[in-house]
């Protein structure tokens, strides 16, 4: 039997049409732009993002260090959530490689943070300071259940970051979550931003590659930065390909992982001793909580009965919809996360 695989969006494989596109793509050397099909990717993720460059790079972690490394310089301050994946799970990656302070200002469950506290946590350029370079937002928030920051409170914060002459980055690994729940083109939701970094890998369902976008002066210094971080890559049409392919189709179908999440959350917010307000539900991402502190034993019920999931941390569970999930695994994933919460219960 096929497990049901609600571990993450990222367990997704590539498309049959995708694996086609692969095996046919038309490739070079990228180390001298010579590859048509990564120029493609580009271009087009150039003009999904209205920005005026993009850089194809290996992974949403390596296009997040290559923004921030190339937006600020050893010493300097970024501001961003303290659930955010880049404080979160990058390894700390912008201060271990780039000796970047990492100002934390709390996130709220809908992703956003106080206006009062980020601004106040914009340092003054002064002697004793490290300066702030860059204020970074994620759209949709991961560790928040994939909730969508809505447009007004992102000019906000674009007006705060103008204010004090800072740069604005999106960690849009899901941004195409975000355009489909918005009903916007993509382009809109990053307007704001100087830089976006989005992922191809995730719901789109390539197995390789994110791309980071911004104005032809930063995306010429990026590249550079690029080559130092080891992203460089060489016939890397072959996974650009794919990326093609997906603004065609996977990146058009995403409102249906959202519906399928909704109905998984409305659900498990029936099931007694399942903490979780569905109606904070807006994409593919379905935090929950448990009554029960044994989360790795739950898991392990889960996993016996062919259901896999995560935890974020704490005794929360993390499920993700994706294209690999149908209405009808929903349903018996809700049958075994119900046996599985009443026999944690019952042994109690
Ligand atoms: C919000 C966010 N940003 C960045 C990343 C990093 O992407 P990758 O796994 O390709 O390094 C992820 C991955 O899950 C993510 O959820």
């Amino acid at each position: 039997l096929k497990a049901i695989d609600l571990r993450s969006d990222t367990v997704t494989e590539p498309t049959l049409e995708m694996r086609r596109a692969m095996a046919e793509a038309e490739v070079g050397d990228d180390g001298y732009r010579d590859d048509p099909t990564v120029n493609r990717l580009e271009e087009a993720a150039a003009a999904v993002t209205g920005k005026e460059a993009a850089l194809f790079v290996p992974s949403g972690t390596m296009g997040n260090l290559i923004s921030v490394l190339t937006h600020c310089q050893r010493g300097e301050e970024i501001v961003l959530g303290d659930q955010a994946h880049i404080y979160y799970y990058e390894v700390g990656g912008a201060s271990a490689l780039g000796s970047l302070v990492m100002r934390q200002v709390p996130n709220d469950v809908d992703g956003t943070m106080d206006l009062d506290q980020l601004e106040q946590a914009i340092r003054p350029e002064a002697l004793a300071v490290a300066p702030t370079r860059l204020v970074c937002l994620e759209n949709t928030h991961n560790r928040c259940s994939g909730a969508v920051i809505p447009p007004s409170y992102v000019r906000n914060v674009f007006e705060i970051a103008q204010r004090h002459g800072v740069s604005f980055h999106l960690d849009g690994a899901r941004v195409f979550n975000a355009a489909t729940y918005l009903g916007l083109p993509v382009s809109d939701v990053v307007a704001p931003f100087d830089t976006v970094l989005f992922c191809l890998s995730k719901g789109l369902c390539c197995p390789v590659g994110s791309l980071l976008c911004g104005s032809l002066d930063f995306i010429s210094r990026a590249r550079r930065i690029r080559r130092m971080v080891g992203g460089g890559m060489r016939q890397a049409g072959i996974l650009a390909a794919a990326g093609l392919v997906a603004f065609e189709t996977t990146a058009h179908r995403l409102a249906e992982d959202h519906a399928n999440a909704k109905l998984l959350a409305d659900g498990l917010a029936n099931i007694p001793g399942v903490t979780l307000d569905p109606t904070r539900i807006q994409t593919n991402i379905v935090i929950f909580e448990l009554a029960d502190g044994n989360v790795q034993g739950f898991l392990q019920a889960l996993a016996k009965r062919g259901v896999k999931a995560g935890s974020p941390g704490g005794t929360k569970i993390r499920m993700v919809t994706h294209l690999g999930i149908g209405a009808e695994d929903i349903d018996t994933a809700l049958g075994v996360t119900e046996g599985a919460v009443k026999m944690q219960t019952g042994a109690n």
